[in-house]
C-alpha cells in the first residue's frame, strides 16, 4: 500500500503566522483542539503562536511559538495547557489595543480562539476595532452557543456528572433518600436533560424552562408511592433556585429525607473522551483553513456530520434550544 499525504489546502489569504488561544472556563478537549491547529499549521508551513492565560496573556503580549512537538502527548489532557482566563482588561478599549499590536508586532495574520460566547465577544472586538482577522472554535462545557451541534468538552462533562450520579444513585436507594443534583449550566439545561435521561432521573430542572419549583413535590409523592426506593432529581445550576431550593421544597411539601449534591467545576476536569476528542480534531483543522481561506469573524462548529461557519455574533445572538424531547422520554420511562 502506497501512503500519501492529503494534498496542501490553497493560502488565498498568503497568512504565514497564527496565533491561538483558550479563554474563558477551561473544558475536556481544549488541548486536542491546541494541537489540532499547531499540527494543521505546521502541515501547511505556517508557524503557530501559543498565547498564554487567554485575552489577559494577548494584552500583555505572552507568547510563544508552538511546534508539532511542543502539543505532543496533550490530545488526552484535560485543562489546557495554554492556561485560560477571564479578562477584565479586555473588556477596556485600551486592552484591546495593547492586545492588536502585540500581534501586529509580532505578524500574526490571524487568530483562533477557543472559548464560549464570552470570548467569542473579546473576539468580535478586536476584529471590529483593529481588524485582526478572528476565528471562533466553540469550547466549553455548557454547549450554549448557537451554530454547532456540540461544543467541545460538553460530551466529558456530561460523562463525569453521570458517573457522580451512578455512585449518588447506590447510596441514595440504600438509605431511601431524595438526592437532588446540581450539574453545571449557568444559561443552559443542556447537561442537565441528557444526564436526567442517562441517569434515570425522576424529575429535572433546566433554565430554558421557568416552571414552578413545587412540581417536584408530587412527582416525589409517586415515585414514593410506586415502591421506588429512592429518586433522583437534576437542577441545572441556572434554574432559579437551583438544587437547594428543589430539595427545601421537597422537604417542605413531603417531609422526606432529601440530600444535595452539587457537582460543580469536577465537571470541567479530566480526560476528554473520544467524542471531544474528535470533534476538538475536526474544529482545530477547520480553524486554520478558514484563515488560509481569508475566512473571518465566524465560529468553526459541526452540524449534522457536517463542518459549517457561523457569524460570531449570531453564536450568542440566536438561541439553541435544549432538546425538549428529552423532558418527555425522562418522564416516560420514570414510569
Ligand atoms: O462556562 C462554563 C461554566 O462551567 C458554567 O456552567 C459555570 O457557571 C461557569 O463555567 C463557572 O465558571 P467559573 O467558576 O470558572 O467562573
Amino acid at each position: 500500500m502506497t501512503e500519501s499525504l492529503p494534498a496542501k489546502h490553497p493560502n488565498s489569504s498568503g497568512i504565514q503566522r497564527l496565533a491561538v488561544l483558550t479563554s474563558g472556563g477551561d473544558a475536556p478537549g481544549m488541548n486536542a483542539a491546541i494541537r489540532a491547529v499547531v499540527r494543521t499549521a505546521s502541515f501547511e508551513g505556517l508557524e503557530v503562536l501559543g498565547v498564554r492565560r487567554g485575552f489577559s496573556g494577548l494584552h500583555r503580549g505572552e507568547m510563544k511559538l508552538l511546534g508539532p512537538r511542543d502539543v505532543a502527548n496533550t490530545i488526552q489532557r484535560g485543562g489546557t495547557i495554554l492556561l485560560t482566563a477571564r479578562s477584565a482588561t479586555w473588556r477596556t478599549p485600551e486592552g484591546r489595543a495593547a492586545g492588536a499590536r502585540h500581534l501586529r508586532e509580532q505578524g500574526v495574520g490571524g487568530l483562533i480562539v477557543i472559548g464560549g460566547d464570552g470570548s467569542f465577544h473579546g473576539a468580535h472586538l478586536l476584529e471590529q476595532e483593529h481588524g485582526i482577522r478572528v476565528i471562533g472554535v466553540p469550547g466549553t462545557i455548557d454547549n450554549d452557543l448557537y451554530g454547532t451541534d456540540h461544543t467541545i468538552g460538553y460530551f466529558t462533562a456530561v460523562e463525569t456528572a453521570l458517573d457522580a450520579v451512578d455512585k449518588l444513585r447506590d447510596t441514595g436507594a440504600s438509605h431511601e433518600r431524595i438526592f437532588v443534583i446540581e450539574v453545571m449550566g449557568r444559561h443552559a439545561g443542556h447537561i442537565a436533560l441528557d444526564v436526567a435521561v442517562a441517569g434515570g432521573a425522576e424529575e429535572v430542572f433546566i433554565p430554558e424552562d421557568a416552571r414552578p419549583i413545587g412540581d417536584v413535590v408530587q412527582v416525589v409523592k409517586d415515585s414514593v408511592a410506586k415502591g421506588k426506593l429512592g429518586s433522583i432529581v437534576i437542577v441545572a445550576e441556572g434554574f432559579p433556585g437551583g438544587a437547594q431550593g428543589v430539595a427545601d421544597a421537597i422537604q417542605a411539601g413531603t417531609g422526606l429525607e432529601t440530600r444535595v449534591s452539587i457537582l460543580g467545576h469536577i465537571q470541567r476536569g479530566g480526560t476528554p473522551v473520544s467524542s471531544d476528542r474528535i470533534l476538538a480534531s475536526r474544529l482545530g483543522e477547520a480553524a486554520v483553513y478558514a484563515l488560509m481561506d481569508g475566512v473571518s469573524g465566524v465560529m468553526v462548529g459541526r452540524q449534522g456530520g457536517n463542518i459549517i461557519q457561523t457569524p460570531l455574533h449570531e453564536t450568542w445572538e440566536k438561541r439553541k434550544d435544549v432538546n425538549r424531547d428529552l423532558y418527555r422520554c425522562a418522564k416516560t420511562l420514570s414510569v
